[in-house]
């Protein structure tokens, strides 16, 4: 059976029609307000209505940028969206009559990429999607890891620098503020204001003031050989590296997978992650080493991934 994928980023939903193996039918995008939850499930409800409208489904996944509960029903904390404890499967299941799943939005994009994706030779592999913030989901044995209370997986409030900068999620440090798009958005207005001398290129795509700086104006830039906007994804990326040694600590993937918005960097951001990880690998040459390599499902991996776990 076809279902629906609806993936609820910071910033948009985007919501597709997916069949069986994974092919994305029809999609549609929605820009949203991160801060009113009653306008996402507005979005949410409109964007299932036009896909059922024209296809038969079974089931609608929903992936969503936050701690999903083991029930994969409630969001228990978002730290970049305004949920807190919300029951958005009941919420949505007054406007859909299907059967409906929430899921968390890296979890998800990770299960597109472990069947469909960069992962699908792997039977163990971590995701990490460096988007507005940090998200990772852990397959292993081929299953999704989800924890005793579904929150598995956080890799992005893991505290990387001891007492640094602090994070929507209350604390301060975490890996989320140094490699996610909002940490190179930040990064890079304060290095507009403190090295001007540097500025000129990034500061002409943003068409002149700090403040309009976006993530996809420093790969552009980045792409054409401007030192800073280099320079800012390396360090990005020698912290998502520093990260990966971590993980492979941890849970020893033989793949891992970095999708989000920040990737369309491509080498300009793996590079330098595959070279802080490799300083930071333990037993490094005793080992076996895992890749590191960018997602292959782009923006669909969350929509293609939740409808697959929805279909169950
Ligand atoms: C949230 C995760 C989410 C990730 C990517 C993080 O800030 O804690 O739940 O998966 O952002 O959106
Ligand atoms: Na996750
Ligand atoms: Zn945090």
């Amino acid at each position: 059976m076809h279902a629906i994928g609806v993936d609820i980023g910071g910033t948009k939903i985007a919501a597709g029609v997916v069949d069986p193996d994974g092919n994305v039918l029809r999609l549609v995008r929605h820009g949203t307000s991160s801060d009113d939850p009653a306008e996402i499930e507005r979005a949410v409800v409109d964007a299932v209505q036009e896909l059922r409208a024209e296809h038969e489904v079974g089931a609608v996944g929903v992936a969503a940028a936050g701690f999903v509960d083991a029930e994969r029903s409630r969001v228990r904390f978002a730290p970049n969206i305004a949920w807190r404890d919300h029951a958005l499967r009941d919420s949505l299941a007054t406007h859909i009559d299907l059967p409906i799943v929430v899921e968390n939005d890296a979890n998800a994009a990770g299960w597109a990429e472990f069947r469909f994706g960069a992962g699908r030779d792997a039977e163990h592999m971590v995701l990490l999607t460096v988007g507005t913030g940090l998200g990772g989901a852990i397959v292993t044995g081929g299953s999704l890891l989800r924890g005793a209370f579904g929150a598995a997986g956080e890799v992005g409030h893991m505290q990387l620098v001891p007492d640094g900068q602090l994070c929507g999620c209350g604390h301060a440090g975490c890996w989320e503020q140094y490699a996610s798009g909002r940490a190179l958005v930040r990064d890079t207005k304060a290095a507009l204001v403190t090295t001007p001398e540097r500025a000129d290129a990034l500061l002409r795509l943003a068409g002149g003031d700090p403040e309009d700086v976006t993530g996809p104006h420093v790969t552009e830039a980045a792409r054409a050989g401007d030192p800073l906007a280099l320079e800012l994804l390396e360090d990005l990326g020698a912290a998502l590296g520093t990260g990966i040694a971590d993980l492979a600590a941890l849970l020893d993937p033989e793949v891992v997978v970095v999708g989000g918005g920040v990737a369309d960097a491509g080498d300009l951001l793996l590079a330098p992650a595959r070279r802080a990880f490799t300083e930071q690998l333990f037993a490094r040459g005793f080992r076996p080493e895992p890749v590191i390599v960018t997602a292959r499902l782009g923006n669909d991996a969350g929509v293609v991934g939740v409808a697959d776990l929805a279909r169950g």
